[in-house]
């Protein structure tokens, strides 16, 4: 299992932690050229190693990760975690043997279908996740009773959350029928969404996640996934 937030770490600590090996044996094998990093020998301890570097140690590999980039259409019912001792899971709809090594880019409540992302990838994640990068999700909600005009406007105008001490960033918000509307929002506090409408008094009776930044599902079928590759893309995360 992949450690998520290891983005780079010096090469000596990366050998000693991997290998297992006190410090001055390190510091010998990186004297003798033993070191490897991509493929050319290596004798500073001191250079910063991103995860996705292959690092070697007397031609014995000792880090090789590929960079992983997940789209996942989640159906009701499945967990957005990555173990569950009573549920399935979203790395159990992917059929891949990298699969345990894929963390989540921001989760999903149970009953919530859509759009999931899954990476090994630390950097990528943080981006998409990360409160300050304000990186828009797009909902629709469908709700028990209709939704009004005044809601509609208190989730464009920003809502206070007491528990997180905070106001939510201006959402977009759009009534697509009296009880189905789009909703867009710029963070994921627990339950938000859910927590908005029951403001209101109105229950969320169904709700599926559209989009994350400027990834979408397109028509990807409930429970399928599509294998991407972020480094081709030249945005940020964010679109
Ligand atoms: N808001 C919610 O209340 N639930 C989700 O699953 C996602 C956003």
């Amino acid at each position: 299992m992949g450690d998520p937030f290891f983005v780079f770490m010096r090469l000596d600590r990366l050998i000693g932690h991997l290998a297992q090996l006190g410090r001055s044996t390190v510091r010998t094998h990186l004297a003798t050229g033993h070191v490897s990093v991509n493929g050319t020998p290596e004798s500073n301890g001191l250079r910063e190693i991103g995860s996705f570097e292959t690092v070697t140690l007397e031609g014995r590999t000792l880090q090789s990760r590929t960079p992983r980039y997940v789209l996942l259409h989640k159906p009701a019912g499945i967990v957005s975690a990555t173990t569950d001792l009573e549920h399935r899971t979203v790395i159990d709809l992917i059929d891949e043997p990298w699969a345990p090594d894929l963390h989540l880019a921001g989760r999903l409540d149970r009953a919530t279908t859509g759009l999931v992302i899954l990476t090994n990838d630390g950097t990528f994640s943080t981006a998409l996740t990360e409160p300050g990068a304000h990186v828009p999700k797009t909902y629709l909600v469908t709700t028990d009773k209709p939704v009004s005009p005044e809601a509609l406007a208190a989730f464009r105008a920003g809502m206070p959350f007491a528990k997180e001490r905070t106001i939510t960033q201006p959402a977009i918000a759009h009534a697509i029928t009296p009880t189905i509307t789009r909703l867009t929002i710029y963070e994921g506090k627990h339950h938000q969404v859910k927590r908005m409408f029951s403001r209101f008094e109105i229950k969320v009776i169904a709700l599926h996640r559209e989009s994350i930044g400027r990834y979408t599902l397109e028509n990807l079928p409930p429970g399928e996934y599509r294998i991407f590759d972020a480094r081709e893309e030249k945005q940020t995360p964010a679109g």
